[in-house]
């Protein structure tokens, strides 16, 4: 059999002047699994996922998504294909409420336009699509309240609200729990293995929580100084005398794993 897959970087390099932030990463993730990528501050995490969903464009490699070649596509581009990055909290809209925030989306996925007859049968199916996915995230009942009342941590799941709106086959979520207390975190990893496991969507995250990306992941990327240190099973990463000397007395150490 075939093996599927997903997205595939190869030997991809990106550099900022002089510096280079990426060099020659390759890695393949095949479709339902759940991914992390992990590395010390500075590792080149963010700017993978700047080059992959096509805000930045490698100074030289590929990247392949689905079976056809996106090296060169923009942003906007990845998304109508599926590929999305967690757009983080700058992409809500405070002043509208949760539902409104989640229809915006869902209206330029449909490409709907309300001047047309059945407008408003459209516009009903339109918010019971939003309340549906809110339910997916945890957000029942919240969908009449503006946005900048909520909490940090409900924020970022309208933010995943509004990414599943668009349908992705991918998501790149970068950094998802970060600045959430603990419960908060809990939470949203809890939804994004359930979501892994229950929808065509799959996630790939960076995460610095060890602790979390240990009990998540299927497979593991160890980025170091722009290079791929390591990859595999958690086990097989923490068992990788490269991957503890790169964190060496740093969380891997310190979170006892
Ligand atoms: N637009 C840019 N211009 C110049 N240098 C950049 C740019 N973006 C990133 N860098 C540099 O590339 C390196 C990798 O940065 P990046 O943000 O990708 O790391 P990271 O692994 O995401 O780190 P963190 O864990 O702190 O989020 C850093 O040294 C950073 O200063
Ligand atoms: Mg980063």
């Amino acid at each position: 059999m075939t093996e599927q897959i997903l997205l595939e970087v190869q030997e991809v390099s990106r550099s900022f002047g002089k510096f280079q932030a990426l060099s020659n990463v390759s890695l393949k993730i095949q479709p339902g699994q759940l991914c992390a990528l992990i590395g010390p501050n500075g590792a080149g995490k963010t700017t993978f996922y700047n080059v992959v969903s096509g805000r930045y464009r490698p100074t030289s490699g590929r990247v392949f998504f689905e079976g056809r070649d996106i090296t060169r596509a923009p942003a906007h581009r990845l998304v109508g294909m599926g590929l999305l990055r967690s757009f983080q909290i700058t992409n809500i809209f405070p002043a509208l409420t949760v539902l409104e925030n989640v229809l915006v989306p869902l209206v330029v996925h449909h490409g709907s336009s309300f001047s047309c007859l059945g407008a408003i049968e459209k516009r009903r199916n339109l918010a019971e699509e939003a309340e549906q996915i809110l339910s997916r995230v945890g957000l029942t009942g919240q969908s009449h309240r503006v946005v900048s009342t909520l909490a940090y941590g409900d924020k970022r799941l309208i933010e995943i609200a509004i990414v599943l709106a668009r349908r992705p086959r991918l998501v790149l979520l970068d950094e998802p729990t970060a600045g959430m207390n603990p419960e908060e975190t809990d939470r949203m990893i809890r939804l994004i293995k359930d979501l892994s496991e229950r929808s065509d969507t799959t996630f790939f995250i960076t995460e610095h929580d060890m602790k979390v990306v240990f009990s998540v992941a299927e497979k593991i990327f160890v980025l170091n100084q722009g290079g791929l240190l390591a990859e595999g099973s958690p086990e097989e990463i923490r068992a990788n005398p490269h991957v503890k000397r790169a964190y060496l007395g740093g969380s891997l150490d310190a979170a006892g794993l």
